[in-house]
């Protein structure tokens, strides 16, 4: 494999959904060999280098010293102060010590402080989704996120070692016009040369010349957390066998009542702490910022083991009711009242 530059190959052909990226002297990609072993534990503990916390997957850590740059790139569902990984959740608090992730959702960067030497940038702002892009017809899936592939993009059409960082941020930016693309962190970093995470400026090699890419006449824009339903009526629109045309519909019919049932859930939640129906109004409508995370992480918790998991696959349109629990934290109500939420 070509280690001087992370292309879109690279990433697609990464057979699991989250790939680690981890720049250290040479690039290294780490797609963790089971879907099993991505989890928030073996994701802190290959970041601190620390190989006896490791279960499962390859057992490879980071083996980073003081003057190494550490380059992590990440992508799945994300909620406010959470990102989803496959089977578990990474609650902002953990992060504290080390903060270094991009992810689908700025709330998980918008506390980071501005004197350590991190940079980050997201996909979105704290309150947005992020876009999949590119449906391939043969697979049935989008095979991008909108975000991701203007960066890859422009990593494959620009000179590494003459791009900073701050400038592909602006770049990624304005080609990414469907969410808010953010920076966070030190920003006296990005004048950094994007050279020094993606590729090898110490390896004789030299770094894969830029190329020219084909412009896409339809990037299929379409919002995260719509993306089952869209595939749904993709596979409808391209049916015509009456049968497998029904079969469909039910399934959309499902995905569509689920989404109320959640929707009607947390309204009943939010009726029940707030016992005051133009307050619940207020709440479901709001979209607050993040700043009582104890008492989010033990709501998020309670509503996920007593209403509904978002890791069931079912049930994952659910991450984008959670706001109504950061509003209710942000108010003040007293987690002890939401203590049997679920009806
Ligand atoms: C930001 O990073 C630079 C470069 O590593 C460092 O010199 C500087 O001290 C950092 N800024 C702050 C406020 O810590
Ligand atoms: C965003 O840009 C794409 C590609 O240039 C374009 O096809 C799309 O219509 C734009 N979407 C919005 C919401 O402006």
């Amino acid at each position: 494999m070509d280690h001087t530059k992370v292309s879109t190959e690279m990433i697609m052909g990464c057979k699991n959904p989250l790939c680690f990226i981890f720049s250290v002297t040479h690039v290294l990609v780490m797609c963790l060999a089971f879907l099993k072993a991505v989890t928030p534990a073996n994701f802190l503990a290959v970041l601190t280098g620390d190989a006896a916390k490791v279960t499962g997957g390859s057992g490879k850590v980071l083996k980073s010293g003081p003057n190494d740059h550490v380059f992590v790139y990440f992508t799945d569902h994300g909620a406010p102060g959470l990102l989803a990984f496959p089977s578990d959740d990474y609650y902002y608090l953990l992060l504290l010590p080390l903060l270094f992730i991009a992810c689908e959702s700025g709330s998980m960067m918008n506390h980071l402080p501005t004197d350590i030497e991190v940079y980050a940038t997201t996909a979105a702002n704290p309150h947005e989704s992020s876009y999949a892009c590119y449906y391939d017809e043969k697979r049935d899936t989008y095979l991008g996120d909108w975000y991701s592939v203007n960066w890859m993009e422009d990593s494959d059409v620009e000179d590494l070692s003459k791009e900073t960082l701050q400038k592909q941020f602006k770049i990624v930016k304005s080609h990414t016009n469907t969410s808010h693309v953010m920076q966070y962190g030190n920003k006296t970093l990005s004048h950094m040369k994007v050279v020094e995470f993606q590729g090898n400026p110490k390896a004789s090699i030299q770094p894969a010349p830029p190329v020219t890419l084909t412009p896409v006449n339809e990037p299929d824009l379409t919002p995260s957390p719509d993306v089952p339903l869209a595939i749904l009526k993709r596979k409808l629109m391209a049916s015509n066998d009456i049968v497998i045309a029904r079969k469909y519909i039910r399934e959309i019919n499902a995905h569509l009542k689920v989404r109320d049932l959640l929707r009607n859930t947390m309204e009943e939640v939010v009726n029940k702490v707030t016992r005051d129906p133009k307050k619940s109004q207020e709440i479901l409508n709001d979209k607050q910022d993040l700043t009582e995370f104890q008492c989010y992480q033990k709501a998020v918790e309670h509503y996920k083991s007593r209403c509904f998991n978002w890791h069931k696959s079912e049930y994952e349109y659910a991450l984008r009711q959670l706001y109504a629990l950061v509003n209710l934290c942000e108010n003040r109500y007293p987690h002890e009242s939401r203590m049997c939420i679920c009806p």
